[in-house]
């Protein structure tokens, strides 16, 4: 199958699994359900669902038996980007081709869907009688840490403090890795843990993800410089207006395009172990690395 029919169909299993998780428990007040999904199905990507279930499958798992687990990391992605674009965060006005949240339904609305997308991701993640409740518990407790302040929260907050000031190489590896590599890896190394794979295994799907997940917002900030705001459903140019500490500032447009692709050639490295499970995860790696979107 190639690479674009197995996303997608993969794709396909995470968006019916939200539909119907959110539309057979609705909840009131009835704008804070409508806050929530509007930002949820507005169309993201869904590379992290995506990842964590090539990751169970390279491992020898089946995709429908981790929808649950993927579909949460959906929900701490998307609880990030609406806290992201507040005013008081980057200040942005669309997001996955629409009105950001807090446009259309008020900052504190969107400060709670977020808080409201946090928390139901661990409640989603529970859902398994499958998992065993070490490997679940090991595995929440990968993507509570990368979602927190040892993760993406400091990354956040790094980027936030660091507007404005000379770019500098760690500060800026730090925000990267921890604003988004952090859950990018998580969303992979759920794979190996929920499987019960081999050290071996998990330390090389680890490598593979810490490598994507720096690549994956190198790429966005090139994105942000060189790309279509039509097709990235956002607006680009805000991360100079904002003097934000981006590879971009740092290294000039050339340099970081040839560190994200050194990274995805580790990434791809790094894969060894796995032989010819890898093939998915491999690919994904390389449409990464030229993504447009
Ligand atoms: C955008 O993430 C924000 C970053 C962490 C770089 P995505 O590019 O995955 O956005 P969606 O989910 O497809 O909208
Ligand atoms: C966002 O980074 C990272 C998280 C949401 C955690 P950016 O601020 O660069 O993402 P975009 O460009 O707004 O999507
Ligand atoms: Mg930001
Ligand atoms: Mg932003
Ligand atoms: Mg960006």
């Amino acid at each position: 199958m190639s690479l674009k029919d197995y996303l997608e169909e993969k794709r396909l299993l995470v968006n019916e699994y939200l539909k119907e998780y959110f539309s057979s428990k609705p909840f009131p007040p009835e704008r804070l359900y409508q806050a929530i999904t509007y930002s949820l199905f507005a169309g993201g990507k869904r590379i992290r669902p995506l990842l964590a279930i090539t990751s169970y499958e390279a491992c020898g798992g089946k995709a429908e038996d981790v929808i649950p687990q993927a579909s949460a990391l959906e929900l701490i992605h998307t609880y990030s980007l609406i806290h992201d674009d507040l005013p008081s965060m980057d200040n942005d006005d669309f997001r996955r081709g629409k009105p950001t949240n807090h446009k259309v339904f008020g900052e504190a609305l969107a400060i709670l869907a977020g808080d409201a997308l946090l928390t139901e991701a661990f409640v989603m993640f529970l859902q398994s009688s499958l998992f065993s409740p070490t490997a679940l518990r090991e595995a929440l407790l990968t993507v509570a840490s990368a979602a927190g302040a040892r993760g993406m929260v400091g990354g956040q907050a790094e980027d936030i403090l660091s507007e404005g000031k000379d770019p500098d190489p760690r500060t800026v590896h730090f925000i990267h890795t921890h604003k988004t590599g952090a859950l990018i890896s998580a969303s992979v190394r759920i794979g190996p843990l929920l499987a019960g794979s081999p050290p071996e295994i998990h330390d090389a799907l680890s490598l593979y993800g810490d490598k994507i997940g720096l690549a994956f917002q190198i790429i966005d900030d090139i994105l942000d410089v060189t790309g279509d705001e039509e097709d990235l459903g956002k607006k680009t140019g805000t991360d100079q207006e904002r003097g934000k500490m981006t590879y971009p500032a740092l290294y000039g447009l050339e340099r970081s395009r040839a560190a994200a692709q050194e990274l995805i050639d580790e990434a791809k490295l790094s894969l060894g172990v796995l032989g010819e499970r890898a093939k998915y995860l491999e690919e994904i790696a390389d449409y990464l690395s030229s993504r447009t979107s």
